[in-house]
């Protein structure tokens, strides 16, 4: 069973883990060390729920390419910078933060930190100067150090980018730097990364400067952002942004199509904090998921943890179609992921209902192996 942040240092105290389950006197068993859920305390079972994690190839095809570009820059005379975009929840900032889990700060013998990404949530930035004040932040410049003029706090912005040893700048949420009518705004911005990227101390020794100068971006958001990088309106910072990543929801068309939600959704139903299986991939209920979430992660993760808590707290032994029913009506708001869809237009874009039936709890008891619809199949 994987957790999310696999990667990461053992998060602090609140998973299973043996020791705590032997203190509940919980045994673990399995060939692959199983968890059994139903005698693990409730709130344990409940922060599973946050940890649900499933692996995708877009994910590792997104590290791929980022540690490409670190190794890119200090081989070639030019950072190759990235695009990664997709609609809202499909999971960009997940695969992002997860990069940076992998590739954390540290201290080195010297007690200088070492910082191979810089990760910085540009949400309430939109200009140079702002983006450039979050960036100091993040790399932990005095408060006092982060004022002054544009020019001046880029400079500064280099040198700490340089010392600290950073080989990647992920900039999440970028597409807030440009706005719907914001052609200048997004020229400066692209001009503005182009030449951080790029900037090098050039001495007579040195013409081109230090490899470790270039910078490379990985610049994350919606589709708005690709604005950013539109040959036409940047053709610079187009031109040293070869990488062009999208991410996308599950689409519900074809058989691969659906045959990839399908696989998704059974995946995710193996993380669940259960004995039993609670078949979410079988082709009927996988309808229904995808009718109710549109194939956007955060809303099957919202709707599928919901159901999950209501299953827990009643003590259920898995998910039933009843839980799913009361978690949607619990959660329209969020679950009108058809609506929230920027580019659901036309016949995709329809009104939402609960697909989910709410027969009388007790009454399907249907037993899955944990093994999931492929091999069911
Ligand atoms: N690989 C995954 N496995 C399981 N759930 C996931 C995964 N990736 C994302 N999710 C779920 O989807 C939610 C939204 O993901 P995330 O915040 O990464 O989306 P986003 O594309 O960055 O959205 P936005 O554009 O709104 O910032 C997560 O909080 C998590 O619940
Ligand atoms: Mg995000």
């Amino acid at each position: 069973m994987s957790f999310a942040h696999a990667e990461t240092p053992p998060p602090s105290g609140d998973m299973p883990t043996a020791k705590m389950l032997a203190a509940s006197g919980t045994q673990v068993v399995g060939d692959q060390g199983e968890i059994p859920w139903s005698g693990v305390e409730t709130d344990i079972r409940l922060v599973q729920l946050g940890r649900l994690f499933v692996s995708r190839a877009i994910e590792a095809r997104i590290h791929k390419v980022l540690d490409a570009t670190r190794r890119a820059r200090t081989i070639y005379p030019e950072p190759r910078n990235v695009v990664v975009h997709g609609e809202t929840g499909v999971g960009k900032t997940d695969i992002m933060k997860r990069y940076l889990a992998a590739n954390p700060e540290y201290r080195r013998e010297n007690g200088c930190i070492r910082r191979p990404v810089l990760y910085v949530d540009v949400r309430h930035s939109s200009t140079p100067k702002s983006v450039a004040r979050s960036m100091l932040r993040s790399l932990g410049v005095e408060e006092g150090y982060c004022f002054g003029a544009t020019a001046e706090l880029t400079q500064r912005l280099k040198v700490q980018l340089v010392g600290q040893n950073v080989e990647l700048v992920i900039m999440d949420e970028f597409h807030n730097t440009v706005t719907d009518n914001g052609a200048v705004k997004a020229n400066r911005i692209a001009a503005w990364v182009k030449d951080l990227s790029k900037a090098k101390i050039r001495t007579g020794l040195l013409p081109d400067g230090q490899p470790e100068e270039n910078i490379p971006f990985a610049m994350v958001g919606t589709e708005r952002v690709l604005r950013i990088v539109e040959p036409t309106e940047n053709p610079e910072l187009a031109s040293i942004t070869p990488y062009d990543l999208a991410v996308d929801r599950y689409r519900y068309r074809t058989k691969a199509e659906i045959a990839e939600f399908r696989d998704f959704l059974d995946d995710l139903d193996q993380e669940l904090p259960f004995d039993e299986f609670s078949d979410l991939g079988r082709a009927a209920l996988a309808d229904k998921l995808h009718i109710a979430t549109f194939g956007l992660l955060r809303q099957v993760a919202v709707l599928i943890t919901g159901a999950a808590e209501l299953a827990i707290l009643d003590g259920s032994d898995r998910i039933r179609e009843p839980h799913l029913h009361d978690a949607m009506e619990d959660r329209h708001g969020l679950l009108q992921a058809n609506l929230i869809s920027a580019e659901s237009q036309g016949s995709e874009r329809r009104a939402v209902f609960n697909p989910f039936e709410k027969p009388i709890l007790g009454t399907t008891s249907r037993r899955v192996r944990k093994s999931g619809h492929r091999e069911a199949a």
